[in-house]
């Protein structure tokens, strides 16, 4: 569904992220892991469209969308849950899901909200509360949710698990767990290896913008000396 072809990405003359090489298939996700800095945020909003391409390709189903607007990429299909989650904290949970099918017809408002809903339960018990009243966990929650308002076959999520509490990031596992199994391709971004570990097809670890380790889940499960090192996990030791 993604495949990014030696894609490099910057912010005006600095370059973030360099020739990365990397691929999402359909009902799979790929972890991109790596330490603060290292690129993951630079690569997920160059997919959506909003970090400058300096180099290479982004092919999403088959074509390359390098040309395509932001919005353009929302309606062909790439969802975002940006870091952060830059909600509308002044609208509800219900205006929020509704800006995020924006994009889609408006007769199909109602029904995408209801599985919505159906995902994230809690949501439902707080539709006519101003997003900024929600704990962090809710509004991670409801940042997801206004991404799979726009129906994506490609969903970009960066950090899932960050500042959350435990049980509420099982909840978001569980959610990201079922969307996979329904057939969505997901590029995870995440602090916690373990965490997407556990839930990933592929991995990829970034380092200071290059790509230091890539392989499958199975294999980085294997190999978690060598993805802390990279995630800088000693060096913070010292
Ligand atoms: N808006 C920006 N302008 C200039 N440099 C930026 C900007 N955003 C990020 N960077 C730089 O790009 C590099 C990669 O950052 P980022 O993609 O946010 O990493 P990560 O998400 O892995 O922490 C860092 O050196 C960071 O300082
Ligand atoms: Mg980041």
């Amino acid at each position: 569904m993604l495949r990014l072809e030696g894609l490099s990405c910057g912010h005006g003359p600095m370059r973030a992220v360099d020739q990365l090489e990397l691929q999402v298939e359909s009902g799979s996700v790929t972890a991109l892991l790596g330490a603060n800095g290292a690129g993951k945020s630079s690569t997920i909003m160059c997919i959506a469209g909003h970090v400058e391409i300096q180099g290479g390709s982004i092919f999403y189903d088959g074509s390359d969308i390098a040309a395509l607007s932001p919005m353009a990429r929302v309606v062909a299909g790439i969802g975002l849950v940006p870091e952060g989650r830059r909600l509308f904290s002044s609208l509800t949970v219900r205006e929020n899901l509704v800006v995020g099918g924006y994009c889609r017809p408006r007769k199909e408002t109602t029904s995408t909200i209801e599985r919505v809903l159906g995902t994230f339960p809690r949501l439902g018990e707080r539709l006519y509360q101003r997003a900024g009243s929600l704990s962090g966990g809710e509004q991670q929650m409801l940042a997801i949710g206004r991404a799979l308002m726009s129906q994506p076959k490609l969903l970009l999520i960066d950090e899932l698990s960050l500042g959350l509490m435990p049980t509420i990031i099982d909840i978001c596992y569980e959610a990201i767990d079922h969307l996979k199994r329904g057939g969505m391709a997901i590029l995870l971004v995440e602090q916690s290896t373990q965490r997407a570990l556990a839930v990933a097809d592929a991995v990829t670890v970034l380092e200071s913008g290059r790509q230091v380790w890539t392989g499958t889940a199975r294999q980085a499960r294997h190999s978690s000396d060598m993805i802390d090192a990279c995630l800088g996990l000693k060096s913070s030791q010292t």
